[in-house]
C-alpha cells in the first residue's frame, strides 16, 4: 500500500425525511442560493416543490436544463447568474451531471476568464462557492468527491477537472428520491459505480488488502441490489444500498493507497464526447472487452481473485478458464440489467476510432494504467465493442 491522504469532508444526511435539514445546511453560507437542476425530473416527482417550500426564506435563483453529460455552455450560464446575483451557495438537486456542472460554476464564480480554462487546467481553480447537494441518482459519487466532468461538444472534448475545494459541504441522500429512476438509469448508474471500483481494484499496487476487501463488498452490493431496484423501483433497501455504495465507491476510500491511471473511463469519455451516450452504458460495454484484452500471465491472478471473491465461482486448476468465466459473468450481469452490450446497438461505427483512441491515451494517461495501452490497443478494444 502506498502513502496517502484521505479526507471525507462532506456531511452526509442519509435517509427518509433528511431533506427537512436543508435550510439548516444552507444557512451558514448566506441567503442567496443558486438552485441547479436538470431537464425536469425533479418537477415531475415532487422534489422541486419540497425544496422550494423549504427555501421560502432564501433568495432563490434557478438554473435548469442542465444536460446529462453537462455542457460548458450551462456552466457559463451558471457563472453569469452567480456573479449577477451575488450568490452565496449553490444547491444542486439531481444526478452527477447537475452536481458536476454546479461544481465548475462554483469555481467559475471566482475565475475571471472562460470557465473552460478551469476544466482543462484544474490548477487554475482558486476559491470555490460552497455546494450543497440533494442526490437523485446513485452513480458518480460526485455528491462526496472533488471531481467534475464537463463536455465541450464544439471541440468533442469531455474532460474531468478536480479540486478538494469543490467537494460538497453537505449532501442529502434520500433513497426514496430514486424511486422514479427509469430502469436504464438505475442500471447505467450501477455500471458506473462498479466501474469506479474496478478501475481501482485492477491496479499495480500490491498489498492494499483493506481497499480490495471494501471494493469486493461494494461490488457484491451492486450485483445484489441492482436487479432488485430494477424489478421493484420503490424497494427502499435496494435504493439505499445502491445510493450509499455510489458515494463510497468514489470518495477516495477504494482508491487511496493505490496509484495508476484509470482505463475504461478515458475510453468512455471519448464515446460520450463524440456520441453523447450515457456514461454508465458506455462503461458497461467497454469494461468486459477491456478485461478480456488485458488478461495475461501477468494479470490472471488478480482476475482469479475477482472470480472467487466477487462472483463466488468455484476454484479451478485452470486459472484462465476461471478468469474468463468472471469476465463472462460481468458481461452477462450488465446485459441482464437491460444495458445494450455493443456500440453497434448505439449506432456507433468505427469511423472515429483512430482519433478517439489517440485522445483517450493522451487525456487518460493510459501508458500509466494497470496494463499500459497504446492508441492501437484502445482501437482494438473499441473494435471488440462493435
Ligand atoms: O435531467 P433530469 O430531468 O433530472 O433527468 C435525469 C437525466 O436524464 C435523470 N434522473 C436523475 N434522477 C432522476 C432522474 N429521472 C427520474 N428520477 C430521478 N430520481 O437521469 C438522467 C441522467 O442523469 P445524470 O445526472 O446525467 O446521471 P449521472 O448521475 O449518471 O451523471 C453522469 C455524469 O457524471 C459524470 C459522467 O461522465 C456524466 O457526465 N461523471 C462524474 C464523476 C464525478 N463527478 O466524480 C465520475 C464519473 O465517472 C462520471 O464521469
Ligand atoms: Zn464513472
Amino acid at each position: 500500500m502506498e502513502n496517502f491522504r484521505f479526507n471525507a469532508y462532506t456531511e452526509i444526511l442519509f435517509g427518509t425525511g433528511q431533506i427537512e435539514h436543508l435550510s439548516r445546511s444552507l444557512e451558514p453560507y448566506g441567503k442567496n442560493v443558486l438552485l441547479t437542476y436538470g431537464g425536469g425530473s425533479i418537477k415531475k416527482n415532487g422534489i422541486y416543490d419540497k425544496v422550494m417550500e423549504l427555501l421560502k426564506d432564501f433568495n432563490v435563483i434557478e438554473l435548469d436544463k442542465i444536460e446529462p453529460n453537462p455542457r460548458i455552455e450551462s456552466v457559463r450560464k451558471g457563472v453569469k447568474l452567480c456573479k449577477e446575483n451575488k450568490i452565496d451557495v449553490i444547491l444542486a438537486v439531481g444526478g452527477g451531471s447537475t452536481i458536476d456542472c454546479s461544481k465548475v460554476i462554483a469555481a467559475g464564480n471566482y475565475y475571471e476568464g472562460d470557465p473552460w480554462d478551469i476544466v482543462v487546467n484544474p490548477s487554475l481553480i482558486g476559491e470555490v462557492l460552497p455546494i450543497v447537494t440533494v442526490l437523485t441518482l446513485a452513480a458518480t459519487g460526485s455528491e462526496m468527491n472533488k471531481n467534475a466532468v464537463i463536455s465541450n461538444m464544439e471541440t468533442n472534448e469531455k474532460l474531468g477537472t478536480a479540486s478538494t475545494k469543490m467537494i460538497p459541504q453537505t449532501s442529502i441522500l434520500n433513497p426514496e428520491y430514486m424511486f422514479t429512476l427509469p430502469a436504464i438509469q438505475t442500471a447505467a448508474g450501477t455500471a458506473d459505480i462498479m466501474s469506479h471500483i474496478l478501475e481501482n481494484y485492477f491496479q499495480k499496487t500490491k498489498g492494499a488488502y483493506v481497499q480490495d476487501k471494501i471494493s469486493e463488498g461494494l461490488l457484491q452490493t451492486c450485483i445484489k441490489y441492482c436487479p432488485i431496484a430494477i424489478n421493484e423501483p420503490t424497494n427502499y433497501e435496494a435504493r439505499a444500498n445502491l445510493m450509499w455504495a455510489s458515494s463510497l465507491a468514489l470518495n477516495g476510500l477504494c482508491g487511496c493507497g493505490k496509484s495508476g491511471s484509470w482505463t475504461c473511463h478515458p475510453i468512455e469519455h471519448e464515446l460520450s464526447a463524440y456520441y453523447d451516450i450515457t456514461h454508465g452504458v458506455g462503461l458497461a460495454i467497454v469494461t468486459p472487452r477491456w478485461m478480456r484484452y488485458i488478461l495475461s500471465d501477468d494479470t490472471v491472478d488478480k482476475f482469479v481473485e475477482y472470480a472467487l471473491n466477487v462472483w463466488h465461482l468455484p476454484l479451478s486448476e485452470d486459472k484462465f478458464a476461471l478468469a474468463n468465466l468472471a469476465i463472462d459473468k460481468t458481461e452477462e450481469f450488465f446485459k441482464s440489467c437491460g444495458i445494450p452490450s455493443t456500440l453497434t446497438e448505439l449506432g456507433i461505427d468505427r469511423s472515429k476510432f483512430d482519433l478517439m483512441a489517440e485522445k483517450a491515451v493522451k487525456f487518460g494517461g493510459l501508458q500509466n494504467a494497470y496494463v499500459s495501452l497504446t492508441p492501437e490497443d484502445v482501437k482494438n478494444i473499441l473494435i471488440d465493442c462493435l
